[in-house]
């Protein structure tokens, strides 16, 4: 009896998701000899966000408009190649049926695309005139911008470290 209600619990634990063919299959398709892209391109528009809020919080300390100058492009090139990021991690997540099966890596998606909506308006922000943009609404949007993409960099971290996706698979 007591053997019986083990094994119906075992039956119960089986995950469905789990059971998708190539589950396991999570090595990164997107690489240039075995080294990811995504993982590559995501640190410039997390280095150039955190660039664009000290540049904004120069510009207030020192009214140097060198400073606005600096965070407009700081701005700008973060959205830019924040886009180019999210085209590699979309294939990433579209092509390895390990990564496609997984809810994290959808949640990262969300995620990642409410920060580049985001990143576009701190820059488009900025476009009608960068030295009037900064305070306070340019300084308060960056800010904003660092929180976000430090949420998305801690998730996909997350993505990486604890579940192995987009890790080498050894070719
Ligand atoms: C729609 C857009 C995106 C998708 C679908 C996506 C998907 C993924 C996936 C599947 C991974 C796991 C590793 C891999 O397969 O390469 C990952 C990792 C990661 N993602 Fe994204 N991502 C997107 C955009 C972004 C953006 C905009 C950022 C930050 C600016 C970002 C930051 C990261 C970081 C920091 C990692 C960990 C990389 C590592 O430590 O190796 N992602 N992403």
């Amino acid at each position: 009896m007591a053997e019986t209600q083990i094994q119906t619990r075992d039956e119960t634990l089986v995950d469905p998701v789990a059971q998708r063919p190539g589950f396991e299959e999570t090595g990164s398709r997107i690489a240039v000899a075995g080294h990811p892209i995504h993982a590559m391109t995501v640190a410039f528009p997390i280095a150039l966000t955190f660039c664009n809020f000290g540049a904004d919080a120069f510009y207030w300390w020192t009214g140097d408009v060198f400073w606005a100058r600096a965070g407009v492009w700081a701005a700008g090139m973060a959205f830019l190649i924040g886009l180019a990021a999210a085209a590699s991690g979309t294939m990433e997540l579209l092509l390895v049926p390990g990564i496609r099966a997984r809810a994290s890596a959808w949640t990262h998606a969300a995620i990642a695309v409410a920060l580049l909506s985001v990143l576009g308006a701190n820059w488009g922000y900025r476009l009608n005139g960068y030295e009037t943009a900064v305070l306070p609404y340019g300084i308060l949007l960056s800010g904003f911008c660092v929180v976000m993409v430090g949420a998305t960099g801690w998730h996909g971290g997350k993505l990486v470290f604890d579940y192995h996706l987009g890790t080498s698979n050894g070719s």
